[in-house]
């Protein structure tokens, strides 16, 4: 410890208490702690017409768990998913149109806006070489989030927030944010994991997901069920409604009239986040913890046995969180958890993974035992999208440290879509009130300290 370390450790130690507020003062000032209700509702913050996310009815105040659905203007994302699915065809490029338009394109306006997509992946001229790769980052993340501040720079019309400027902006951001990704892991595995240095350009004709595998892999490489595969969670991923904490960030940022980089970047933080988009690769490292400590997979009183170590704060991360389980909204079932889990099962199939697959489904079933036991309380709690999102991603041979930057990819359309529905319909800056706590002192002359 040098003398810095030691200062700082002394200053630290004054202000311990400093940041610890009595929670009866959360029930005495009836603070909705997280911006929920009581009930576990959250606090209605806004209206929006983009996604709307059902996991429990209201009716005469009493709360009804029901199984859960996720809506896109509107329209089912079941009903998305399997229409594209038996016509094979590729989705999420239908769904950034949908979502940011707000209708279904005709065959003719989806190609030519696919087209149009596949026109902008390429990033500016020296951008590659003077924002990436002189400057990476260990963390594709927070590699990402400085990528969008720095496409301010070469963004001649940046601070218009006019709706054809941020529908412009979107679609620039959304079709490059895949080609970001890619260079970004590129970077990091060649100056940090001392790998060979792969930088191809996007294809025009390549859809978002072919463009993933196309730009990651070596030798470019992959399989139409791949593609397939990550186009179903890349549409399962691009919208959440208005209170989810990255676009009520991107929401909330947009509202002080900023520009578009900015409440972009911000919702990126906010998604890396181990509580949010960041618990897909969580859980991964969960699922390797139980299997490195419970000897029979199968077992169920042994793997019970580890959740609740994990609940009691004992085992992996010490954080008392079962990641991949547990939802704000959704009670019963998260839908994009109910449809990755089919996939997962038939990709485990193909993979060899069965074994594997019944240890995530036992966890599943078992987490919500534990979580009655743990807390005493009958709340259902079901697996959310990211329990099964990590393990698709780990069977399609996908780095971990992309699963969260994947998630962005798909997400960015949501809140660009939120960004201009909050800049163009609400139009007001979006402030709560914080009641301060702190009793009143006076100020001390520095003499008489
Ligand atoms: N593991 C442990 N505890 C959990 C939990 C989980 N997976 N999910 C909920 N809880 C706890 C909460 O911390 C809370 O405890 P508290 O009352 O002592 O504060 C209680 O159960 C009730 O939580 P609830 O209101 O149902 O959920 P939430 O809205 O506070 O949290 C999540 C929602 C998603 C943040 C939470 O379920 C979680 O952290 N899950 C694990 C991370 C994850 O998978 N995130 C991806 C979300 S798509």
């Amino acid at each position: 410890m040098n003398r810095n370390d030691e200062k700082l450790l002394n200053f630290i130690c004054k202000a311990d208490d400093k940041y610890k507020i009595d929670s009866d003062f959360y029930n005495n000032f009836r603070v909705k702690r997280g911006l929920r209700n009581s009930d576990g509702t959250g606090v209605l913050a806004g209206l929006t017409a983009i996604g709307e996310v059902r996991g429990y009815i209201i009716d005469d105040g009493e709360k009804t768990p029901i199984n859960g659905k996720l809506l896109y203007r509107g329209i089912d994302t079941k009903d998305i998913i399997s229409n594209m699915l038996a016509e094979k065809r590729f989705g999420f490029e239908e769904v950034i149109f949908l979502l940011l338009f707000g209708f279904l394109p005709d065959a003719k306006t989806l190609a030519e806006f696919k087209d149009l997509l596949g026109n902008l992946r390429e990033l500016p001229d020296n951008f590659t070489e003077d924002t990436i790769l002189k400057a990476p980052s260990p963390d594709i993340m927070n590699k990402l989030s400085r990528c969008v501040l720095s496409l301010y720079t070469y963004d001649e019309n940046a601070d218009d927030c006019s709706l054809p400027n941020m529908i412009r902006q979107s679609l620039e951001l959304i079709a490059r944010m895949v080609t970001m990704t890619a260079y970004a892991y590129q970077a990091k595995r060649h100056y940090y994991d001392r790998d060979s240095l792969y930088i191809h350009s996007p294809r025009t004709d390549y859809s978002t997901a072919e463009n993933f595998f196309h730009l990651t892999r070596p030798d470019s490489s992959f399989t139409e069920l791949e593609a397939q595969l990550l186009d179903v969670l890349l549409v399962l991923q691009a919208e959440h409604g208005g209170g989810n904490n990255s676009a009520f960030i991107c929401r909330a940022v947009s509202s002080s009239g900023t520009d578009t980089y900015s409440a972009i970047a911000a919702a990126i933080g906010s998604l890396k986040g181990p509580k949010h988009g960041g618990a897909n690769a969580k859980v991964i490292g969960m699922m390797e913890d139980i299997k490195a400590n419970v000897s029979n997979w199968a077992d169920k009183d042994e793997v019970r046995a580890y959740l609740q170590k994990i609940v009691r704060k004992e085992a992996y991360d010490h954080s008392g969180l079962i990641y991949g389980m547990g939802h704000a909204v959704y009670t019963l079932s998260d839908p994009r958890a109910t449809i990755l889990k089919k996939n997962a099962a038939t990709l485990a199939e193909a993979k060899g993974f069965t074994e594997e697959f019944n240890l995530y489904s036992l966890v599943e079933e078992l987490a919500p035992q534990v979580f009655a036991e743990a807390k005493g309380t009958n709340k259902p709690i079901c697996a959310n999208v990211d329990l099964y999102s990590g393990f698709v991603y780990k069977m399609l041979d996908i780095p971990t440290e992309l699963y969260t930057p994947l998630f962005a990819v798909a997400r960015i359309v949501g809140w660009c879509a939120h960004r201009i529905e909050e800049v163009i319909g609400n139009g007001k800056i979006i402030r709560p009130a914080y009641k301060s706590v702190c009793p009143r002192e006076k100020y001390v002359k520095l003499s008489d300290r």
